[in-house]
């Protein structure tokens, strides 16, 4: 043994060298891709469940088996779930436990524990991505919410969290029915940190507190059982389903001029990791209390993250303490093994370098302890027997992994039932009510990007006739995006104008890549004999989709032509819709006197259509944001995918990212979003300033301040030294004084004291959504900590609050205000 390590500690520092110097980098092999990529998601690997019964040790189906259900401790609902997890595992065989270890896991009939598919999706609303859920004649469809960048664009927590309660009652009832499994891998809440990230609709957007807020909803709407949110023991605190938040970590490159996320080694410093990367994954495990977590494709400054102690082990279940289980992103430890080609890895070392990670490598390096508990995949089922059987792993730590996974099925009710969802079943899914919340979700995240002289709202009495034009004017399948499942119903823009008056419907370009201009005359033709002229415009998921990045921000082919034709040639007043999850760089309508108004409908889901023609006539006063920043065209020239840093880096001319960075012109910032009314903010009450006392066990820590900045005698503390008590209190008074009702979200941002050098410009600290009758006006409070919300992470990784005047600016300086921040010794 002494020889293996030894070599493997050559082996692996050599490479490691190679890894972190950057040399050994693979080129990227579109061919193995595409057969990864279609292995992977063809429609042809789904598969329904099978699943035929309520819960496992229901005494019925153990005597249909030949079994006594007495005689199994694991089914002893006395007993605590560790113990019976644990009773459970000690009987299984290791080719047992090795069969356990994968999605498609296969049960131990001798012991009567039945098959079980852990790959289900429910991204925003019961999808059929996984093959644990399926759709038929029995549940034909379930609720299709909009695209989670939508969603996120309502900047309204009450409703994030309604739509994951009506996602999990569906997926319960789907699980009653055998169409769908308990365990669902959603949402994904990686940052957008590239306005080319081929994911961007399914996630967010570009803030890590916004998309940690957002994760947080989303989850406890499907994870929480009512009455049991704040369950003592979080080991064995029920779950309606069970989450997962993915994809850990640093991951946001699909494939970008031929580097792939099977590749893409991700050079993050621990500076961006803390402040950025890990921030929305930290709230989705702490404040969601999240049962599962999923490492990503990529790798991270050279370790493949599903194999990496620090990310999965240190952080996951040290730092934010999980409870639940890790799994792989699909076939992630093949692609360790084939495309990473990590450390040269052997099928059974990969297994045992992501189930321990690496204590056969560099002990003193790489601590064993828990990484991956199941693959999805096949490797583990395949490889870990021999693994064990060639030392390489203990079985022990077999055992702790599958405890994990049983204690999640034990939580869920697969063993015992949860009383309180038997008698979901068909009724509740697609019902009047999600589908309803399906078209409210889709209001609330539209957003108002332009309306000169109110151009908005039509006159549903005024106009009689409607052109409706563009390649996504009958939208339909484009507005559901991905990971979605099959939706109750579709109603399409065009169907749901059609009811407001006479429609003459003109496609204007074939495709949405509009290679020509054959069909823009008839389109203009339309427009010139209409009261109002709609048009539908905006890319797809053969644009931006999995596995596929974005290589410019513009509009794809004739588009732009025919916006400009259309517009110039029509009678009455032009809208344009854009359906897209990234930004396009729109500034050529956004200056065009004849377009007066424009929406951003993102990918708007099943009730879309209905949801913009609301908008449209003024049966919904719009009120999305941005959540993220629409980059002008030129910027993807300035700096590519591939580099990380959210700060600028100034010696190869990069900008920075995000809008907490980025400090060039752009189309639209983050956070923008008009209204058919006005508010105005009075700020009624602030707490004025904040006098820390320090005691000789707290220090003061230099921070890097500008030359000529004035640097306070004491510049910051550590968060960790500080007991973090402190409030910042105050109220804002938003008024409706325009003539119709609205609904505002208050954004409020802080900025750091001047001269701290490169830190953010600023970042959300706190939003609300509020309702607004037309002339009232309604108080917000705001309560924050002053840890969290004035912190700043230094070069060093560490997250400090630094003394001297911070900013709170609520709504883009609508009203702001200093916050001093004094350290006292005492
Ligand atoms: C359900 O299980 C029973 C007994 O295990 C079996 O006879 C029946 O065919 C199953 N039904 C379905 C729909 O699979
Ligand atoms: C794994 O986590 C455990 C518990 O937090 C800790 O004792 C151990 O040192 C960690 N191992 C590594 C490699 O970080
Ligand atoms: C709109 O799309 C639907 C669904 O794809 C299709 O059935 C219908 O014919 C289309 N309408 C028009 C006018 O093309
Ligand atoms: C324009 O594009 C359509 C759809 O791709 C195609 O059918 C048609 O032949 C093209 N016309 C010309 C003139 O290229
Ligand atoms: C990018 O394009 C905008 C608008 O066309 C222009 O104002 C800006 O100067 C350009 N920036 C660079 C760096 O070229
Ligand atoms: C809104 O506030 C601004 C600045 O405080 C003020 O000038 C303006 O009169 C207010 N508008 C209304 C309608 O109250
Ligand atoms: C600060 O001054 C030093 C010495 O004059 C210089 O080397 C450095 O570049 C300056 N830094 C900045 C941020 O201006
Ligand atoms: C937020 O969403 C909830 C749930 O859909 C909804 O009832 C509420 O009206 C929304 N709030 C605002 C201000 O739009
Ligand atoms: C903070 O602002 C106050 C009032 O404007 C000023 O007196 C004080 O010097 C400032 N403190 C720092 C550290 O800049």
């Amino acid at each position: 043994m002494a020889n293996i390590y030894s070599s493997f500690l050559f082996a692996y520092c050599v490479i490691f060298a190679l890894l972190i110097s950057g040399q050994a980098r693979d080129i990227s092999n579109r061919d193995i891709y595409e057969k990864l990529y279609s292995k992977l998601y063809h429609p042809d690997n789904v598969t329904p469940t099978g699943a035929n019964f309520t819960f496992v040790c229901d005494p019925k189906r153990f005597s249909s088996l030949g079994l006594d259900v007495t005689k199994f401790a694991f089914c002893d609902k006395s007993l605590s779930y560790d113990v019976r997890a644990n009773d459970l595992v000690k009987q299984m065989t290791l080719s047992e436990k090795a069969l356990q270890l994968g999605d498609s896991n296969q049960g131990v009939p001798r012991l009567g524990l039945p098959k079980y598919e852990w790959w289900s999706e429910a991204l925003h609303g019961v999808s059929n991505q996984g093959p644990g859920t399926s759709f038929d004649a029995l549940v034909p469809g379930a609720t299709s919410f909009p695209t989670v960048i939508t969603s996120a664009s309502s900047f309204n927590e009450s409703l994030w969290l309604a739509i994951g309660q009506a996602i999990s009652t569906e997926a319960r009832a789907m699980y009653n029915l055998g169409r769908a499994g308990l365990t669902f891998w959603s949402p994904n809440i990686n940052v957008v940190r590239d306005p080319r990230w081929g994911r961007i609709l399914e996630t967010p957007g570009e803030d890590p507190f916004v998309i940690g807020k957002y994760a947080v909803n989303f989850v406890r709407g499907l994870q929480d059982v009512e009455g049991t949110e704040n369950f003592k023991d979080l080991n064995s605190r029920p779950l309606k389903v069970s989450a997962c938040c993915k994809h850990f970590a640093a991951y946001d490159v699909d494939n970008w001029k031929s580097v792939t996320r099977f590749i893409f080694d991700a050079r993050v410093t621990e500076q961006d990791m803390v402040e950025t990367f890990n921030r929305p994954f930290e709230m989705c495990v702490k404040e969601g209390d999240a049962s599962s977590v999923m490492c990503s494709y990529n790798r991270v400054n050279g370790i493949p993250t599903c194999a990496d102690p620090k990310l999965l082990n240190q952080t996951i279940r040290g730092d934010w303490d999980l409870h639940g289980y890790i799994v792989s992103d699909c076939d992630s430890v093949e692609v360790l093994v084939d495309q990473h080609k990590w450390l040269g890895d052997s099928n059974e070392d990969a297994v045992a370098h992501t189930l321990r990670a690496g204590k056969s490598c560099v002990k003193y390096l790489l601590i064993p302890d828990n990484c991956l508990d199941l693959d999805c995949g096949s490797y583990y089922p395949k490889y870990m027997e021999s693994s064990v059987q060639q030392g390489k792993v203990r079985e022990a730590d077999i055992d702790r992994s599958l405890k994990y996974l049983y204690v999640v099925l034990m939580r869920l009710g697969y063993f015992d039932g949860i009383q309180q969802y038997t008698s979901l079943g068909k009724k509740d899914v697609c019902s009047d009510e999600h589908v309803e919340l399906a078209r409210e979700a889709a209001r609330e995240g539209i957003v108002l990007l332009k309306n000169i002289n109110d151009a908005l709202p039509l006159d549903a009495g005024k106009v009689k006739s409607l052109a409706v034009i563009g390649p996504h004017a009958n939208a339909t399948l484009a507005m559901i995006g991905n990971y979605a499942g099959i939706p109750c119903q579709f109603n399409s823009p065009l169907e749901a104008l059609s009811q407001y008056g006479e429609v003459n419907y003109q496609v204007g370009c074939a495709q949405i890549g509009c290679g020509n201009d054959s069909l823009i005359p008839p389109a203009m033709q339309a427009a010139q004999n209409a009261d109002a002229t709609i048009i539908f415009v905006g890319i797809d998921l053969s644009i931006e989709a999995e596995g596929l990045d974005r290589n410019d921000l513009l509009l794809p082919g004739f588009q732009t032509q025919l916006i400009n034709q259309v517009s110039g040639a029509a009678k009455g007043p032009v809208t344009l819709v854009i359906l897209s999850a990234g930004g396009v760089d729109i500034s050529f309508a956004k200056n065009n006197p004849k377009i007066g108004a424009i929406l951003w409908a993102g990918y708007p889901g099943e009730k879309g259509g209905p949801a913009i023609a609301d908008i449209i006539f003024g049966k919904y006063n719009p009120g999305g944001r941005l959540p993220i920043t629409w980059y002008e065209a030129n910027y993807t020239n300035m700096l590519p995918m591939t580099s990380m840093p959210l700060r600028p880096v100034d010696s190869l001319g990069y900008p920075g990212r995000t809008y907490k960075f980025f400090k060039g012109s752009t189309v639209f910032p983050f956070g923008y979003g008009l209204s058919y009314t006005q508010f105005n903010y009075t700020l009624t009450s602030t707490v004025s300033s904040t006098d820390i006392k320090l005691n000789k066990l707290q220090h003061c820590y230099s921070i890097r301040y500008g030359n000529g900045s004035f640097v306070p005698p004491c510049p910051a503390v550590r968060i960790d030294d500080l007991d973090c008590k402190d409030e910042i209190s105050f109220e804002i008074e938003v008024k409706n004084v325009g003539a119709r009702d609205g609904s505002e979200v208050v954004l409020v941002y802080s900025m750091p004291p001047e001269g701290i050098v490169a830190t953010h410009t600023k970042q959300v600290i706190a939003f609300q959504r509020v309702f607004v009758p037309a002339g009232g006006s309604k108080k917000v409070k705001f309560v924050l900590n002053v840890c969290s919300s004035l912190q700043v992470v230094d070069y060093n990784a560490y997250s400090v609050l630094p003394a001297g005047n911070h900013t709170i600016s609520v709504g883009d300086d609508i009203v702001s205000f200093p916050v001093p921040v004094n350290f006292q010794f005492s």
